[in-house]
């Protein structure tokens, strides 16, 4: 199914924002994750982008990406989980560089136009996958469970869900409704990831410039979940929420002091992972 409206495109393009993101990463002797195909998969749109931001202001995407790593490879994959999803996966590419067993069935969802891109790059590069995956262009917002059915995803069993860099540009709406589905078909023993934001960051002055950046550039962030914990508490599912500067999610790197949790009218970015009946 083709979704490329002028918005689906735009929101497109910051998925080669978070891979030029990856690859200056990627260049640090102190760097948190290696990732040899991004500058690639960036090209000069992503740089473009990236010349425009400091370190800092994208430093948030790198803590994230290796969260996220570490929620997989430190997680679930020794726990067990040999099916991952990583939905709007963009040009991510841990199917390729995390340490995966070759028994694992991995699912990569986003627009077909970004992963036909992904695809290019990857298949020039010679890359392979470190177990089996399929990459399924579909619209998020509308069916996509029938596709990862087909495409041989086990319901029955469970698996390890990503949703990285992506609910932000949804409307309340859609992202409980995605989040809302994918909780519910989960069985037992799932895990899931995702990062959020709550919605004083929408209308803080702290964060006012970046969500206006976001904006002007055409990929307005404008969902928010003010308790994702509790959201995924009322739907059977055990979560924590570590806010942007927590400890076990700065790698000694985020300069500032943490936020204290849940202030009202804070605002927070949160790296969310839960576990389904635990
Ligand atoms: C900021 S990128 C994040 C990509 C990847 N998860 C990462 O962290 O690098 C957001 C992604 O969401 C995808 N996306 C946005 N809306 C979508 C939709 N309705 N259906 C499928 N993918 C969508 C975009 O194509 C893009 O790849």
């Amino acid at each position: 199914m083709s979704v490329a409206t002028s918005a689906g495109e735009l929101l497109a393009s910051t998925a080669r924002w978070t891979a030029a993101v990856r690859a200056q990463e990627s260049e640090r002797p102190d760097r948190l994750l290696d990732d040899p195909w991004a500058a690639e998969l960036a090209g000069t749109e992503g740089f473009a982008w990236l010349e425009k931001r400091t370190p800092e202001a994208v430093l948030p995407m790198v803590l994230r990406t290796r969260y996220f790593d570490d929620f997989l490879a430190q997680g679930a994959i020794p726990d067990g989980i040999r099916q991952v999803v990583v939905m709007a996966a963009g040009l991510d590419t841990r199917a390729f560089r995390l340490e995966v067993p070759a028994a694992t069935r991995w699912f990569e969802l986003d627009q077909p136009e970004i992963l036909a891109h992904k695809e290019r790059v990857l298949g020039a590069a010679g890359a392979r996958p470190k177990c089996a995956r399929h990459a399924l262009g579909v619209d998020l917002t509308g069916p996509w469970a029938d596709a990862l059915m087909g495409a041989g995803f086990a319901p029955l069993e469970p698996a390890a869900w990503l949703l990285e860099g992506f609910l932000f540009y949804l409307s309340f709406q859609d992202l409980t409704t995605l989040l809302d589905q994918v909780l519910r078909m989960a069985p037992t023993g799932s895990r899931i990831g995702f990062d959020i934001i709550n919605s004083a960051t929408l209308t803080s002055p702290f964060t006012r410039s970046w969500v206006d950046m976001q904006a002007a550039s055409g990929a307005p962030w404008i969902g928010a979940l003010d308790d994702p914990v509790g959201f995924l508490a009322e739907r059977g599912w055990t979560a924590a929420a570590v806010p942007l500067g927590a400890e076990e999610a700065s790698y000694s790197r985020w300069p500032y002091p943490p936020v204290p949790a849940a202030l009202p009218g804070v605002p927070y970015l949160w790296f969310v992972t839960g576990q389904k009946g635990k």
